[in-house]
């Protein structure tokens, strides 16, 4: 029997048809890396996936989780203060702190859960968050959460618009905490936050700034430590949020770092993390060891970089207009959500995975495509790819 509930989704679902807005899943029957076996099309390069640096699929990755299994079992079968605390756990935060410069961190199952965890965990009625209006909707949402748990105060300032900032700290001068919030690299965008900026607001307000580093860890600095790395600010950002489902292995998981306190107060109070169970041993384990094996080859961040920049000037050379930047992610805005759908769809047919992203991920009218580019990619996969998006692009009449 139909219930109204299902035959109100049916009646939406057929106008995101009709809209051109339907997202179809894409299944995938081989390891992450930069080409795929896609069902029902045989192999595909993947210009589509935050496997920046090329571990999901690294021997030493794989082994770790597979090692992990046959020493800890499935699962954690509970929650982190239960009994669901392995030692790969210690191991895994140890790591993380280590690898982007605080004194502690702890992890969560995602790192949607971490920033759902910040604001709603160390704040209260008397303080204030501040979010960048660009912020990813984990950040969002979590903020979302704070002002309904805690009843703390909430502002958006302007997208990396300093002296809205400036203005919103200046009204929040009686709270008790002020916690500015800002993506380290802006996923949809590929632009950086302007940290020394934002450090620098941030100590003048006393205000607590927090980073979440999701696309910027194992991608910016020499090392891939960071938004903080890249600016030669290792130590100086408060609390940095980071996920362990993209470049450093790209399972799942996600981590708060910053100091002692915070990260023990995390572990009394953080709801998603008293009431959910805690990473599973295999992912710590095989995130470990991605961190691990990035402490030892900083040549992969250099090729990533480099990969970023050839493409980047083939696009350019073919016509296209990307937003500019410096980061691996490299959107080229189309306007309209079913364009950009389109141009997706057109890519696919020609072995080639770009998702096209509208309304409501981005502002109307700037729907685009967004190319991700990995260490792992190859000239040749680039190359490849570039001839089919400036086929595409000269057939839409793009370039
Ligand atoms: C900036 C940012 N924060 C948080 C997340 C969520 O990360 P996770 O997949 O670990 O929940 C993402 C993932 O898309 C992200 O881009």
């Amino acid at each position: 029997m139909t219930s109204t509930l299902d035959s109100r989704l049916s009646a939406e679902l057929e106008q995101f048809r009709r809209d051109g807005v339907y997202k179809r899943l894409n299944f995938l029957d081989s390891p992450q890396a930069p080409r795929v076996t896609m069902e029902g099309r045989g192999e595909v390069i993947v210009l589509s996936s935050n496997n920046y640096l090329g571990l999901a699929n690294e021997p030493s990755v794989v082994a770790a989780g597979k090692a992990a299994l046959d020493r800890y079992g499935a699962g954690t079968a509970s929650v982190r203060f239960i009994c669901g605390t392995f030692t790969v756990h210690r191991s895994l935060e140890a790591a993380c702190a280590r690898l982007v410069g605080t004194a502690a961190s702890l992890s969560f199952v995602s790192c949607w859960n971490a920033n759902e965890a910040v604001p709603g965990t160390l704040l209260g009625e008397a303080d204030i968050v501040i979010s960048d209006q660009l912020n990813h909707a984990s950040i969002i949402d979590g903020i979302r959460l704070a002002k309904a748990i805690t009843k703390c105060q909430t502002a958006v300032y302007q997208h990396a618009d300093l002296s809205d900032l400036e203005e919103k700290l200046r009204a929040a001068r009686d709270r008790r905490t002020r916690m500015v919030i800002t993506d380290g690299i802006f996923s949809m965008e590929g632009a950086i936050a302007k940290l020394p900026d934002l450090a620098a607001i941030c100590r003048k307000y006393s205000a607590i700034l927090v980073v979440d580093d999701s696309h910027a860890t194992g991608v910016l600095g020499p090392n891939g430590r960071g938004t903080a790395e890249h600016f030669g600010m290792v130590g100086e950002v408060d609390i940095i949020t980071s996920t362990l489902g993209k470049a450093l292995g790209g399972a799942a998981g996600g981590f708060v770092a910053g100091s002692e306190a915070v990260c023990d107060y995390l572990t009394q109070r953080a709801r998603p993390q008293l009431f959910s169970n805690a990473l599973p041993p295999t992912v710590a384990a095989s995130s470990l060891a991605a961190i691990e094996f990035l402490e030892h080859h900083p040549e992969r961040v250099t090729a990533l970089r480099e990969n970023a920049r050839y493409f980047r000037e083939r696009l350019l050379a073919a016509g296209f207009k990307p937003l500019p930047g410096e980061t691996p992610i490299i959107p080229v805005i189309l306007g309209e959500t079913a364009k950009a759908i389109e141009m997706s769809s057109l890519l696919l047919e020609r072995g080639v995975f770009v998702t096209g992203f509208g309304f409501p991920v981005v502002p109307q009218g700037q729907a685009r495509i967004r190319c991700q580019i990995s260490a792992a990619h190859t000239r040749a996969d680039l190359d490849q790819a570039m001839d089919a998006i400036t086929a595409v692009g000269r057939k839409l009449a793009l370039v």
